[in-house]
Formats: structure tokens, sequence, C-alpha cells
């Protein structure tokens, strides 16, 4: 598959998908929308693809939200298309069924934290600005913002952010766990890379059930989520990946994962 706005690698099951629209601070139009839709659809059913790492084009910008000069001239119903848009790009993220790992290279503005928060979670250089600034444009987060961000760090602080248009440093996105870790610049890719190796050498039907779960149990309430639990904790043992990796347990040796 190629793209104009993305790039595109894979390698040893890793694939690096790279927003690219350096000149306009990688701004999500409605292009680069369906492009990111269109590409997480397919590395979700690419069964040589075992994790995701999304991150900006050059050294300023993860991304800097969706783009202004695009909105600039939406009626409201241009606009309701625009955020179905933008939420089906950001759920084929959420969604896709291998982990996705943000990597946070600059700017994370509006749209851009949207896209960072429908990610798995989120590694981020120091050199890192997050925010959801929208409400300085007469709008609010419409990709998903006002929801994933409440469910990450609660919603007083989404609220904060969210109403002052606060734009905060990686130390803050760090203590706020919006990030997981703070990376020095010129380390922030091998640090990615390095997390999604190792979930490579995992079991990729358990890590993809886990996520699932997660993802669908963290709306539940408890009971049920549980009980969501025990079913797909159960599917596990369907698997010769399990088969594997209990034997290669009892083995004293590595276990060589098929993905079956
Ligand atoms: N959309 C379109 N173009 C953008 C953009 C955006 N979101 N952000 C930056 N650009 C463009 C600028 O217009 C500029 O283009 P030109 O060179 O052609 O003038 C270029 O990128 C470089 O930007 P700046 O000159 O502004 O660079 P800077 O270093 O001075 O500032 C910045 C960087 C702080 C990120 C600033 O560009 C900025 O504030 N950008 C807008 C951030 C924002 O408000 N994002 C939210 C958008 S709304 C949204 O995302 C809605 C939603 O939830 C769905």
């Amino acid at each position: 598959m190629s793209f104009n706005f993305l790039l595109t690698e894979t390698t040893d099951g890793i694939a690096k998908v790279t927003i690219n629209r350096e000149k306009a601070m990688n701004a999500l139009n409605p292009d680069v929308l369906k492009e990111i839709r269109d590409c997480f659809t397919a590395l979700s059913a690419d069964a040589s693809v075992r994790v995701v790492i999304v991150t900006g084009a050059g050294e300023k910008a993860f991304v800097a939200g969706a783009d202004i000069a695009a909105m600039s001239s939406m009626t409201p119903q241009d606009a309701l298309e625009f955020g179905k848009l933008g939420h089906s790009a950001m759920d084929a993220v959420d969604q896709c069924s291998k982990p996705v790992i943000a990597a946070v290279n600059g700017f994370c503005l509006g749209g851009g934290m949207e896209l960072a928060l429908s990610c798995d979670f989120m590694y981020v250089s120091e050199k890192a600005k997050l925010g959801l600034p929208e409400v300085n444009l007469g709008l609010f987060p419409g990709w998903g913002g006002t929801q994933r961000l409440a469910r990450l760090v609660g919603k007083g602080r989404a609220k904060e952010m969210i109403f002052s248009a606060k734009i905060i440093s990686a130390q803050e996105a760090f203590e706020a766990g919006i990030a997981n870790k703070i990376c020095k610049p010129e380390d922030l890719l091998n640090d990615v890379q390095a997390v999604a190796v190792e979930i490579t050498k995992k079991a990729p039907v358990a890590v993809s059930l886990a996520k699932k779960t997660l993802h669908q149990g963290f709306d539940m309430p408890l009971a049920q989520g549980l009980d969501l639990e025990k079913n797909t904790f159960a599917k596990c043992f369907e698997t010769q990946d399990l088969k594997e990796g209990l034997a290669a347990f009892l083995e004293k040796r590595a276990a060589n994962f098929k993905g079956n």
C-alpha cells in the first residue's frame, strides 16, 4: 500500500508509520485522515505485523492538530463529516489488533494529541509539547480528546487542559500519566523500538486479546469486565502459541511464537 502523506516501513514485525507533512507541522487534513484510517485498517489485518510505531516527520512536530486552513471554509455539515472522518481514523488506530505506540517527537496538539491518545501508549521526547488548544480557535477537541483524555487522566485534569488550552511539557505529561516515558530527542525512536521489540517476542494472539479485553472491559462495570476477562483468557487455550509458551517454560528454552 502506498500513501501520499504517510511513510510506512515494516521490519521484523514492527511497522513504523510516519505522518509526513512536515511543512504544515504534519497537520491532519481529510486526505491524511483517510490514509491513517486505511493504513491502520490494513496493518490490523496484516499477520506479519506485531507492533506499530507512529511518529511525525521532522524534528519539530509529531502532529500540530487538525488542518486549520482546511477547516476555515467548512460549514457545520462539512464539520460533521470532518469529525466523522477524524473519528474513523482515530478508531482505526485505537482498535488496531496490534499494540500501537506513539513516539511523540515535538508539538502534539489538538488532533495530534488525539492521535497519540488513540495509541496504546506514548513515549515523548524531552522537547515535546502537548495540549488540546482548540478553544483558542472557537472549537473543542472533536476526534476523541474529550473522551480519551478524561479516561486516561480523570475528568478534572482533562477539563483543566481542555478549558484553558494549556500546553504541557514532557515532564507534566509524564506526571499526569499521559506519557509512559520521557526520552532524549535523539533516543526517542530507539527507546520506542526497544519496547516494540520486547512486545514482538511475546505471544501475538495473547497480546492482541489482552488489548481487546482491556479496551472493552474499561468501559464496563467491574463484574462485567471480569466476566469478559474469564472468557477471553480461555481463548488463549485454543492457540498453538499457548502450548509453545508452556512447553518452552518447562523445557527451559525461549518460546518461538508463531501467532496462531
Ligand atoms: N493546521 C494547518 N497548518 C498548521 C497547523 C495546523 N494545525 N499547525 C501549524 N501549521 C503550519 C503553519 O500555518 C505554518 O505554515 P506556513 O509556513 O505556511 O505559514 C507552518 O505549519 C509552521 O507553523 P508556525 O510558523 O506556526 O510554527 P511555530 O514554530 O511558530 O509554531 C505551533 C508551532 C505552536 C505548533 C503553531 O503552528 C500552532 O499553534 N499550530 C496550531 C496548533 C493548534 O491549534 N492545533 C489544534 C488544531 S484544531 C484541531 O485539532 C481540531 C480537532 O480536535 C479535530
